[in-house]
Parts: C-alpha cells; structure tokens; sequence
C-alpha cells in the first residue's frame, strides 16, 4: 500500500517557498509537477541512450529506438489502445488538429453536421469552426444543464442526427469537473453513422480511462497534465481510420520510398510522425504512466474525491463565494472546481492567493463560449494531483476570506 500522504515528497519543485510560504500548488488541471522518478527517466535517456530513433544501426539508435517504441507500447497498454493505434504528438491541441486535417476536412461537406458539448476547451472547438468554415458542415452545440452540468440525454439525440459526422466531446470538463457520458455519446453517434473524437485530457489523469472498451474513434491527450514532460501528447485512431488518412506533415522517417515526383507513405503510426521526434518526451510520458500505476488507481481516486469533497464543502461554508456549475458537495467531480468571490475580478483572487504562496488559475481558462452560455465572465479555478494533501485544501479555505479582505472589503 502506497503512503499517500508522502506523495509531494516525490515531487522536488514543491519544496521551494513561494514569496515566503510553503508551495500549495493547485493548478494541475492546466499542468501537473513530475517526480523524480519521471525526471530521472529523461536524464537517463539524454545521459545513455539519446541517437535519433529509427535513423541508425549502431548501438545507441537501436537502444533509443526500442526506448520509443517501448514508451508508445506502454503507453498503449495504459490506455487500452494497440501500439499502432498511438501517435506521439506535441500536445493534446496537436492531436485534436490533426484529426480536424487529416480526417475532418476530408470527410464533411455542406449538409454535414459535427457535434460538441457548449462546454469544450478551446483545443476541442476551434478545430471544428475552422474544419466548419472550410467544408460548409454545420457546427452545433449540445447545451449542459446548468444545475448538474450534464449534457440532458435529450440534447444528444436532438442534436446528433442522421447529418452528423463527427460528435467530439471532452470526457471530463476542465471548468466544471464534470465526467460527460461516453457510452451514451458513442452509442448515439454509432447509431447514426457518426465518428466519435474523445478529448481525454482531464480524465486520464485520474481515472483508469481505455479507448477500445470506451469504443471511440479518435482521443487526444498531452504528457504534462499527467506528470509527464511538456511537449509530448498522444493521438489514439483506430486503425482502419488512420490506415486511410493522409499523412499530417510530411518529411523524413514517415516515407517507405520517396522518387522524384511521389512518394510511398509508412504505416501507422510512422505515417503520422514525420521528423525526429521527442523520444525523450515519449520515455518522460512512459515514465509518468508508470509511476500512475505503482501509486495505483484506487489510492489516487479515493484521495482525490476525499479532498474534492473536502474542498467543496469548506467553499459550501464560504459566505462569498459561488461556484460555477455544481455547487453540491457529493457531486461527481474530478479534480476541478471553478468558483468566483464576491467582488473581485479572479486574476485578482490568483495574484492575492499567491501571495500566501498558493497557485490557482484565473480567467477564462480556455472556454469562452462555455463562460458566456454560464452569464460568467471569469473565474478562479482550483485543480488537484496526487500530491495535494488536507492540508493545502484547508490553507487555501483559510486564505480565501483573506482576499476580500486584502481589497479593503469588511467582511
Ligand atoms: C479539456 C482540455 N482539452 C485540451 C487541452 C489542451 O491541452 P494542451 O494545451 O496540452 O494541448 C486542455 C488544456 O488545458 C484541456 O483542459
């Protein structure tokens, strides 16, 4: 049984100070720390192993190719996907925009809808105006309920119809913490012809997450939220759709033969990593998936819904405080809550809490038609890790009150 109340001591950025106090990091949901398990992994591949992958024949290319290649193994493994069916890509964003090219450009036309929860991040929206722009398909929006923060199964089978293409969707909500229905959307969208595209970027990280049983298309997901290096993300396609998609970029290492006037392109997933690639952010990612599993699933979800809980209840007790979405306690949350204080503009919250060494986000955290459909213009958002403990849950709820008061308010 791991000791979780020790977990920060893995972490070494956590141990500074931060403007004179003990570091209560509380924005993992934007990027989350790695242990020194993981940042010894990357030395360890720099320092011994770091020739270019699938460029050599001598020692060193063999031993960084079979580190690639093992990291996308494992990581296939984790999320229940086959290691052709995972591409190594920058970041969640560059997943999401590949698909929108390579897939989502070719496959809609005037008369074709793709559809989206109100609430997606920016990375799981933008791609699709823009794939809408530039085909005719029709952009729709399935609205939440604004008490639960779920899409109403009314919303699914209204706006998923017979003309939707693609229905896209994160599985876990990075404002409201809320877990969207995967099986209901899939099942909707497979009843109408329609390909799935999950944004896993908010639930990898704290819940056992796998693509085949989920019977998705196409996920997305990035390394650094899930305390793994920055610069590496992850593109899940099953493989009959990857095998029939274009190239993204083109160059070295995805060709099986180039003339001069075209070219032969390599299977999946080779087809779709052009260039030399972050095979250290690959063997950072491996890494992050295994130091995931030696804390164990169970540990990590019972301690984050018992400081969930913690910490809705304390912001329950708040007097000035509202919560965006949900404000029930017992309500399914994971790892996020956004909250406004009475009379002060978030970055105003952040810069404050910082000050007492505590880092939470501020603004429109990436979802600006979610926050006009909410009538909210900002917000302060708090977000968990393994790391977090009681303790930070209960600093931060001592030092919210301390806000208002810092601007001068009474009470
Ligand atoms: C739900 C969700 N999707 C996508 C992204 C984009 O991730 P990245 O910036 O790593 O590409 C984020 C980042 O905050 C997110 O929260």
């Amino acid at each position: 049984m791991v000791n979780m109340k020790n977990i920060a001591d893995d972490f070494p950025i956590l141990a500074q100070k931060i403007n004179g106090h003990r570091f209560v990091y509380l924005d993992s949901a934007a990027t989350s720390m790695r242990p020194n398990y993981v940042l010894d992994r990357i030395d360890a591949f720099y320092k011994s192993s770091a020739a270019n992958p699938h460029r050599g024949l001598y020692a060193l290319a063999e031993r960084a190719t079979a580190a690639y290649e093992d990291a996308r193994a494992t990581v296939a493994r984790f999320v229940g996907a086959d290691a052709d069916e995972v591409i190594f890509t920058r970041n969640a964003s560059e997943s999401l925009n590949l698909i929108m090219y390579c897939y989502a450009r070719r496959n809609l036309a005037r008369g074709d809808s793709v559809v989206i929860p109100i609430s997606e991040h920016h990375s799981n929206l933008v791609p699709w105006q823009v794939a809408a722009l530039a085909t005719g398909a029709e952009l729709r929006y399935m609205y939440i309920d604004k008490e639960t923060c779920s899409i109403p199964d009314s919303e699914i089978e209204r706006k998923i119809d017979k003309t939707t293409k693609i229905v896209a969707f994160a599985h876990v909500s990075n404002v409201l913490g809320s877990r969207f229905p995967v099986e209901k959307l899939v099942a909707r969208a497979r009843r109408v012809g329609a390909v799935t595209v999950l944004d896993a970027a908010q639930s990898v990280p704290h819940f056992h997450v796998d693509f085949h049983a989920l019977g998705v298309d196409f996920a997305a997901f990035s390394a650094h939220k899930m305390y793994g290096p920055m610069g590496v993300g992850v593109l899940y396609g099953r493989r009959e759709l990857l095998e029939k998609m274009p190239p993204f970029l083109f160059g070295g290492d995805m060709i099986e033969y180039v003339r001069e006037q075209d070219a032969d392109f390599a299977a999946p997933p080779h087809k779709f990593e052009a260039g030399t690639q972050n095979a250290g952010g690959a063997v950072g990612l491996a890494a992050a998936v295994k130091y995931i599993e030696s804390l164990g699933w169970d540990n990590i979800e019972s301690r984050e819904t018992a400081l969930m809980r913690r910490l809705m209840s304390g912001l329950a007790e708040q007097k000035r405080v509202s919560v965006i979405g949900s404000p029930d306690p017992a309500a399914e949350r994971y790892g996020v809550v956004s909250f406004n204080i009475d009379g002060v503009h978030s970055h105003d919250a952040a810069t404050i809490l910082d000050s007492f060494g505590i880092a939470i986000r501020a603004g429109a955290h990436c979802a600006h038609p979610l926050l006009d459909y909410l009538g909210v213009k900002n917000g302060c958002r708090a977000s968990l890790g393994v790391y977090n403990t009681e303790r930070d849950i209960d600093r931060l709820l001592e030092c919210i009150p301390l806000v208002r008061r810092k601007l001068g308010y009474g009470d």
